[in-house]
């Protein structure tokens, strides 16, 4: 057996896997954010130790074998966090997270002291979501405190670091910091001088499947765990998420709808340049990448109409009623900016819409276009793809999106592409259980370790009118951005 933790924003969730890819055993243990201002996103890296630990031992007192049988274990998680700890591992402050956005004017001075030459050595635009203007914060505004600080991890770094007392970073994970070359895979000297960042906080940079240690005595014995399993380094969430879905080699692309929506696509030539359009990361898989654009209220937007207007209606009643709606909503479109956007507009100050609002359109009406106004988000990433010269065929759905077929057959008429539902679906847990079965040896490759631990169930497949419909209107939506982004900003 193996173990996948996923260190969620929400929850941590562990799941017990098996040598045939099943999942015997799952156990979830949510944890508050600590929202002290606006804009501000923190949480307690004690609470994630405490919770996982929670979560772990429940595991291990389902699991009927032997505890030796659990030959290893591996990590997902949420990305770009700010953990700090002093010079005796010891955590100085609550993490920022990766949906804090206090850091705007730190990006601002990144921008200008570095300007085009982060993006080069990066790939990545500045955002306020990634770690280098968390770091930088903290040193503007915690100087006492950032002068203790002798090493930074990322979330679940610090969870691996409690479990096996070793302290590491990977590269799928270290790619959102800002600070890796991602090409090179190094940490950049050039940028931490620069901003007076000693490289000694840098965590040394090993592979996701890496073996980077075994169960602390103290930790097993606590848990009922094996002394003997062996601790793989893991991954971040987005390429977890990939690598559970089958997410491999350069045909495959993935849409996962959750609160965000993401639009991932496999690289393999590190040259890929997409000016900073989409993210590039190193992906879990060695000497490989994959990028992103990412749709912050997707699922959220679906949430937040459910609880506005139809509090006593569950989701699938809601998609239910869209049935006889046909495609475009009569005339109505939603833009789901409800919390400001990313891709392909890195914009948190605008704003979302309903347009085109008739006396004839009725509850399912607005239902349908919040579905095809997340749906057109997404396809904006599909398109800048395209435009790369990327061929979109096929795409494996996952998440809140590929629990409506409605919805699935949406995606394969707006994306005019295959779209693939997977037999049962674990997330990231299952890329991170599927890291610790490659590293221990069941498989000779991540490849050959998703053959068995991955299955398709239904393909869906775009229809020549709807899509054309569709192309129509997606231009229409996307003219809705600029005509809106005066009256927002
Ligand atoms: C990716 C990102 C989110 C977090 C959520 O850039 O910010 O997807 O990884 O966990």
């Amino acid at each position: 057996y193996v173990i996948g933790i996923d260190l969620g924003t929400s929850a941590v969730k562990a799941i017990l896997v098996d040598q045939s890819g099943e999942v015997v055993a799952e156990v979830s243990h949510p944890y508050p954010l600590i929202q002290k201002s606006a804009g501000y996103s923190e949480q307690n890296p004690e609470e994630w130790v405490k919770q996982t630990a929670k979560a772990l031992a429940e595991l291990v007192s389902i699991f009927t074998g032997d505890s030796s049988d659990i030959e290893g274990i591996s990590y997902s998680g949420q990305m770009h966090g700010l953990v700090l700890l002093n010079e005796n591992f010891q955590v100085l402050r609550p993490a920022i997270l990766w949906n804090d956005t206090r850091t705007s004017q730190q990006c601002e001075r990144i921008t200008e002291e570095f300007g085009e030459e982060i993006l080069a050595i990066s790939k990545n635009l500045v955002l306020e979501g990634f770690t280098l203007p968390k770091i930088l914060w903290v040193q503007e505004h915690e100087p006492d405190l950032f002068k203790q600080a002798a090493v930074f991890l990322l979330p679940k770094d610090y969870v691996r670091y409690w479990m096996t007392g070793m302290i590491h970073s990977e590269y799928s994970d270290a790619a959102g910091t800002l600070l890796l070359d991602v090409v090179n895979k190094e940490w950049n000297s050039e940028i931490l001088r620069k901003f007076s960042i000693p490289e000694t906080i840098c965590p040394p940079l090993v592979e996701s499947h890496a073996l980077v240690g075994t169960v602390r005595p103290e930790v097993a014995s606590e848990l009922g765990l094996s002394v003997q399993t062996k601790v793989f380094a893991g991954g971040a969430d987005n390429a977890c998420g990939a690598i559970g879905a089958g997410i491999l080699s350069s045909k495959d692309t993935l849409c996962s709808i959750g609160t965000s929506g993401v639009i991932l696509s496999y690289e393999s030539d590190k040259e890929t340049d997409y000016q900073g359009n989409v993210h590039f990361f190193n992906h879990g898989k060695v000497n490989s990448f994959y990028s992103m654009g990412v749709t912050l209220s997707a699922g959220q937007s679906l949430t937040w109409f459910k609880n506005t207007f139809a509090q006593n209606e569950t989701f699938e009643q809601m998609i239910d009623a869209i049935y006889d709606v046909p495609v475009g909503s009569e005339g109505l479109l939603f833009t789901p900016y409800l919390f400001g956007e990313r891709t392909p507009h890195p914009d948190s100050l605008i704003r979302g819409s309903f347009i085109g609002i008739s006396g004839s359109h009725r509850q399912e009406h607005f239902v349908r276009a919040v579905l095809e106004g997340i749906t057109f988000s997404l396809n904006e990433t599909i398109q800048l793809f395209r435009q790369a010269g990327k061929n979109v065929d096929t795409i494996i759905s996952i998440g809140g999106g590929a629990k409506s077929d409605s919805w699935l057959q949406i995606q394969a008429d707006i994306f005019n592409a295959k779209v693939i539902k997977l037999k049962s679906e674990q997330g990231p847990g299952l890329g991170a259980a599927m890291l610790a079965a490659y590293g221990v040896g069941w498989f000779s490759s991540l490849e050959e370790c998703a053959k068995k631990f991955i299955q398709y169930s239904s393909e869906f497949h775009p229809h020549k009118d709807r899509v054309e419909k569709y192309q129509q209107l997606f231009e229409i939506y996307q003219m809705v951005y600029s005509k809106t982004k005066e009256i927002n900003h």
